[in-house]
């Protein structure tokens, strides 16, 4: 799989920066950061090839909206789907929850544009729209799926908060391997944390299991018996001592100190775990877009 330069993804959070910086600082549900934020991203992939659709739904007397592309080409019938959600809270920019994936599986997606990439499977991107309100973009689009598309998605991978500044390097636990939590994900979901996990071995950097516990928009995916798996770099959680010296970082400080803040800029980023988690992404999405069934 390609390397993918962090520098691209960086710019495309200084272009999230300052769209909020230009519609009020942020880009929440219903508001023009937020439909400012889906034509920047839309524009590029319609200019690198992708087939996009803007699914439209009303949430609290708003409209919401879903970026969907679709790489042509691949097996119709075996479909890998890559999310993130677009939206942020109403606090700040919103860019490390969730410029950051939004940007790291842009520029994935820019990428197979780039190689042109002709997978075994058809390659579907999304951007969903306000998850932070309760998955609810994501769930519009499982729930408005006919059964004949549904069972086409063989995966669906995940990207909410990958740049944490006080990092961590979870990977969604997809067999309940630990044994504690959430239960596994559906059927598929093992291997898929298995190729995801395979990178960050391949690079050196320990990884922990992180629980489907339904807090972002893979819950909508696994309800309906979707394999899913994808990374987190952590939230409002704190960073315990023995987790400082696996990753490095401050204990008992959290993950991301500006979690749903005004401060997540694009100042609460940290570099690495932006670089090393886009090309996560990158290494499963050439990985498994390649690979035969089931996985
Ligand atoms: N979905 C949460 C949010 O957007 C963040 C989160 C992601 C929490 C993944 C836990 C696991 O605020
Ligand atoms: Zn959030
Ligand atoms: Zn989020
Ligand atoms: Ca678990
Ligand atoms: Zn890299």
């Amino acid at each position: 799989a390609p390397d993918i330069p962090v520098a691209n993804v960086k710019a495309h959070l200084t272009q999230f920066q300052n769209i909020a910086s230009a519609n009020g600082g942020n880009r929440a549900h219903g508001r023009p950061g937020y439909l400012a934020s889906l034509n920047y991203v839309k524009g590029l992939l319609d200019a690198a090839g992708y087939t996009t659709t803007v699914q439209s739904f009303t949430y609290n007397a708003a409209t919401g909206y879903n970026l969907i592309a679709d790489w042509p080409g691949g097996d119709p019938n075996d479909v890998l789907m890559t999310g993130a959600h677009l939206d942020g809270v109403t606090a700040g920019p919103g860019i490390n929850d969730n410029g950051s994936g939004s940007a790291a599986i842009l520029e994935t997606a820019l990428e197979v544009s780039r190689q042109g990439l002709q997978p075994t499977k058809h390659l579907r991107f999304a951007w969903w729209g306000a998850e932070e309100l309760g998955l609810r973009g994501s769930q519009y689009y499982v729930n408005n799926l006919p059964a004949a598309e549904r069972t086409k998605i063989k995966g669906y991978l995940n990207f909410d908060m990958v740049g944490s500044p006080n990092a961590g390097y979870f990977v969604y636990d997809g067999d309940n391997s630990d044994g504690t939590g959430a239960g596994p994900g559906p059927a598929g979901s093992a291997q898929i944390e298995q190729v995801i996990q395979s990178y960050f071995t391949g690079i050196g950097v320990a990884t922990r299991g992180t629980d489907f516990d339904g807090r972002s928009d893979y819950g909508p995916f696994i309800a309906v018996g979707i394999p899913a798996g994808g990374t987190f770099t952590g939230a409002e959680g704190i960073k315990s001592a023995a987790q400082a010296s696996l990753w490095g970082g401050t204990a008992g400080q959290a993950f991301d100190p500006c979690y749903h803040r005004a401060c997540d800029t694009t100042a609460n980023i940290n570099d690495t775990a932006l670089d090393r988690n886009t090309d996560a992404i990158a290494h499963s999405v050439w990985t498994i877009a390649t690979s035969t069934p089931p996985v």
